[in-house]
C-alpha cells in the first residue's frame, strides 16, 4: 500500500506531528458562563479527538481577557483559576497514544466581545473606541495567556486573528480608521498583530511553537486584499512565526462537492511569500483525493472543523480507505445541546 505524504510525520517548530491532518480550532459551546472554565464534557470531546489520531488538535477559541469574551458559554485563559482544567484536557491528549498534539487558540473579541471595544467608531454598530491604554493591555493580556497556556501543558499557541474577531479588526481598513501608529498603512494596521506575536515570542522563547490564523482575504467586505495579507505574511514569515493557518470570512460556509477547499486560491498565492514557513489550510475539505491534491500543491497541513464533530476518527477512517467525511456542512452544530456535536440526521449525511 502507498501511504500518502498527509499521513506523513511533519514538524512545526521542534514540534514533531504524527500526521499533516490538523483539527482547525472549534469553540465547544460548553464553559461555564459565569467563569469560563471548562465543564467535564470538554475531557470526553478531547479524548474522542486524541484517539482518532489527528496530527494537530487546536482547542477552540480562548478569550484572553474577560473584556474579549466572544460569546456565552465561551472557554477562557483570562486568570490563573483557568489553568487547572485546561491542563486536564493538554495531559489527557497527551496520555493518548495516538501521538498527538494540542495547540491553545488565544482570542479577543474586540466589537463582538462583551466590551464592544474595537479600533474605530462603526456606522452600523455601537462600539467603544479602543485608547492606547486598552492596545497595551490587550497585548498584555494576550502575552499573559500565552504563559497560562504554556503552564496549562500546551504543545503550541494560535494567535486568532480571522473571522472578524480584534485582530483581523486591526487589519481592515473597512473597520480600522485611525490615524495614529495603529491605523492607516498597512504597516500600522498590522501593528496590534505583529506586536502581540513578538511579545509572545519573547515570552515563550525561540523554541515553542506559534500559530497564526489569518484570513487570507475579508472578502466580500474588501477591507483586507490577498495582497495585503501577503504581505503581512511574509512579516510574520521574516519574524519567525512557525506556522500560518489560512481562512476567510464567512468561514463555515455550506459546501458542494465542486467548492470543496474554498480558501484555496488565497493559501496558494500567500504560500508563494513565505518561503518555508508552513502553511496550514482549513475551508471545506471533505475528500481525501481533494486534501492529497491540496497537499501535493502547496499546502503543508489541512486543517478541518465540522468533520471532526461528526467524526473524531477520521483520519484513521481515510487511512483505512474512506474517501469522503460524512458532514454535509449544515452547520446544525451550532445549535447542539450542551457541547458541540453533529446535529444532523443520519438519513441526511453521506455513507
Ligand atoms: C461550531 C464551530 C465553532 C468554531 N469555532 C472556531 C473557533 O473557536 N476558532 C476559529 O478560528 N474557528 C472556529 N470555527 C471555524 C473553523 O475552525 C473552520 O475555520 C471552518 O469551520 C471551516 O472549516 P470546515 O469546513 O472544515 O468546517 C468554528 C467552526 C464551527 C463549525
Ligand atoms: S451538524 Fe452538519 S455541519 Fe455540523 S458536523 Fe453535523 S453534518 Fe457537519
Amino acid at each position: 500500500m502507498v501511504v500518502h505524504l498527509m499521513f506523513n510525520p511533519g514538524y512545526i517548530n521542534r514540534l514533531k506531528l504524527s500526521n499533516r491532518f490538523v483539527r482547525s480550532a472549534t469553540a465547544e459551546f460548553a464553559a461555564n458562563n459565569t467563569d469560563g472554565t471548562i465543564i467535564n464534557e470538554y475531557l470526553e470531546l478531547y479524548s474522542n479527538l486524541a484517539q482518532g489520531g489527528i496530527g494537530l488538535i487546536i482547542q477552540g477559541h480562548l478569550y484572553v481577557m474577560d473584556e474579549g469574551k466572544a460569546h456565552d458559554k465561551m472557554a477562557g485563559i483570562a486568570n490563573d483559576n483557568h489553568i487547572t482544567g485546561l491542563k486536564e484536557i493538554t495531559q489527557l491528549v497527551h496520555n493518548t497514544q495516538t501521538g498527538n498534539a494540542i495547540a491553545a487558540q488565544l482570542n479577543h473579541g474586540g466589537l463582538y466581545s462583551v466590551s464592544t471595544k474595537t479600533a474605530s467608531l462603526q456606522k452600523d454598530k455601537e462600539v467603544k473606541v479602543m485608547t492606547e491604554e486598552d492596545i497595551e493591555n490587550v497585548i498584555r493580556g494576550f502575552q499573559e495567556a500565552s504563559l497560562r497556556a504554556k503552564k496549562a501543558g500546551y504543545d503550541a499557541i494560535q494567535i486568532h486573528s480571522a473571522h472578524g474577531y480584534l485582530l483581523s479588526q486591526f487589519l481592515s481598513k473597512k473597520i480600522n480608521h485611525r490615524n495614529d501608529g495603529w491605523g492607516g498603512s498597512l504597516e500600522n494596521r498590522a501593528q496590534l498583530l505583529l506586536t502581540i506575536y513578538q511579545e509572545i515570542r519573547s515570552t515563550l522563547g525561540s523554541s515553542f511553537p506559534i500559530l497564526v490564523k489569518m484570513n487570507g482575504s475579508d472578502d466580500p467586505f474588501e477591507g483586507y486584499s490577498v495582497e495585503e495579507s501577503s504581505k503581512v505574511a511574509s512579516w510574520l514569515a521574516e519574524k519567525g512565526l512557525d506556522a500560518l493557518e489560512i481562512s476567510g470570512m464567512k468561514s463555515t460556509r455550506s459546501i458542494k462537492t465542486e467548492e470543496e477547499g474554498y480558501f484555496e486560491a488565497t493559501g496558494r498565492k500567500i504560500k508563494q511569500n513565505i518561503g518555508d514557513m508552513p502553511l496550514i489550510l482549513v475551508g471545506g475539505h471533505r475528500s481525501l483525493v481533494k486534501i492529497q491534491q491540496l497537499r501535493d500543491d502547496f499546502a503543508d497541513y489541512i486543517s478541518m472543523s465540522r468533520p471532526f464533530i461528526r467524526e473524531p476518527d477520521l483520519v484513521k477512517k481515510f487511512k483505512e480507505g474512506k474517501e469522503r467525511a460524512d458532514c454535509i456542512s449544515c452547520n446544525k452544530c451550532f445549535k447542539a445541546p450542551v457541547i458541540i456535536q453533529c446535529m444532523a440526521k443520519k438519513s441526511e449525511l453521506g455513507d
